[in-house]
């Protein structure tokens, strides 16, 4: 069920022309009580069913696009793909990158491999972001086949059967979890180093070694060299550190099935995320070495699923992520504007 997010009416409508649900926000009581406008946010986006004239359309008439859905884990999704066409076309629409590869940031990791399996170390707020990211990928998985099989496939463990693409992989810091709970994971990472901490340190458990393979790849050499295509690409903060984000992500949406799932999170382009990202988890928190993160990398979750939708996938989820240094953890919360995950689906 759809609701606008103010007034929480269901908000559902059919495309005139199409007769497609599609979803808007505000509902009309907010606009009529003035709490929102069409003018301003005549965000239809066309989430069930696929209506791309409609879409079309309504990106030829720059008009800015909204979308509101609750779905999935308890958490409510929202998130507005902002700018005109003409805008994102320029932003986006050029020829592909032929490498994803930015050297100075695969060196950063591969200096620091040892330290991967550090829980307190470098990377210990990677360890803890597992325990957001880790239930997100599978309950979505699981809630998905619960639905297409109507429940009456039971799997002794949850993500049994389904086969995971997870694309800067590093250390396995969350390839790991994934086989342990029955995905057959492929992790792939542009450096060497990393993929060579991540098959040691794999083998000191056997049963989750079965299940995972890592190969020393980008996402783009895969593309086209790999048969199979997986029932989802995960791929956790690594879009930051990419050279080119439009190239990297469609790589990773040409290896989903149809009807497969893609899950990033990574951090927002805003003063905010350049003050908490980087001056104080750099500079003053130490949580992360200096230098780690390039704000000028960071992407809005707009331009995100700009390319999302663009690769014929639509959102079911966009939330806010925040770590608290004290208590070493992170939490699901609404603002997206520093940490945010994204779960969206390719279309069948
Ligand atoms: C911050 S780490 C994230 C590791 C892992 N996803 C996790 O969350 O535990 C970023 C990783 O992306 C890898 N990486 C950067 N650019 C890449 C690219 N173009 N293709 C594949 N891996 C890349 C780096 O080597 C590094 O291991």
């Amino acid at each position: 069920m759809f609701v606008c997010r103010t007034c929480r009416q269901t908000v559902q409508r059919v495309c005139g022309q199409h007769s497609a649900t599609y979803v808007q926000w505000p509902s009309r009581a907010c606009v009529t009580a003035g709490r929102g406008s069409f003018e301003q946010r005549r965000g239809v986006h066309n989430t069930r069913v696929q209506c791309q004239s409609l879409r079309t359309r309504l990106l030829q008439n720059k008009t800015n696009l909204d979308v509101s859905l609750t779905k999935g884990a308890g958490i409510s999704a929202s998130s507005s793909l902002q700018g005109s066409a003409e805008e994102n076309a320029q932003k986006f629409q050029r020829p592909m990158a032929q490498t994803t590869i930015d050297e100075e940031e695969v060196k950063k990791f591969s200096n620091l491999a040892e330290l991967w399996w550090d829980e307190a170390g470098e990377f210990e707020a990677l360890h803890s972001m597992n325990e957001l990211r880790v239930p997100l990928i599978r309950d979505a998985l699981v809630n998905q086949r619960q639905q297409e099989s109507e429940g009456t496939v039971r799997p002794s463990l949850p993500l049994e059967g389904f086969q995971i693409l997870d694309v800067g992989s590093g250390g396995g810091i969350l390839s790991e979890p994934l086989a342990r709970l029955g995905a057959l994971v492929v992790g792939v990472d542009a450096s060497e180093e990393n993929i060579k901490i991540a098959q040691a340190h794999v083998m000191h458990d056997p049963k989750v070694a079965r299940n995972i393979k890592y190969i020393q790849a980008t996402v783009e050499d895969l593309v086209g060299t790999e048969e199979e295509k997986f029932d989802a690409v995960v791929t956790s903060e690594v879009v930051e550190h990419v050279a080119d984000v439009p190239t990297f992500v469609t790589a990773c949406c040409q290896l989903v099935k149809p009807g497969g799932s893609i899950f990033l999170t990574t951090l927002n382009k805003t003063y905010l995320s350049y003050a908490l990202g980087v001056v104080v988890a750099e500079n003053l928190l130490r949580l992360v070495s200096p230098g780690t993160h390039d704000w000028n990398k960071f992407i809005s979750p707009q331009d995100l699923q700009y390319i999302l939708d663009q690769n014929d996938f639509s959102t079911r989820l966009l939330h806010g992520m925040m770590y608290n240094p004290l208590m070493k953890r992170w939490s699901w919360i609404k603002n997206t504007s520093v940490n945010y995950a994204i779960h969206a689906v390719k279309a069948t």
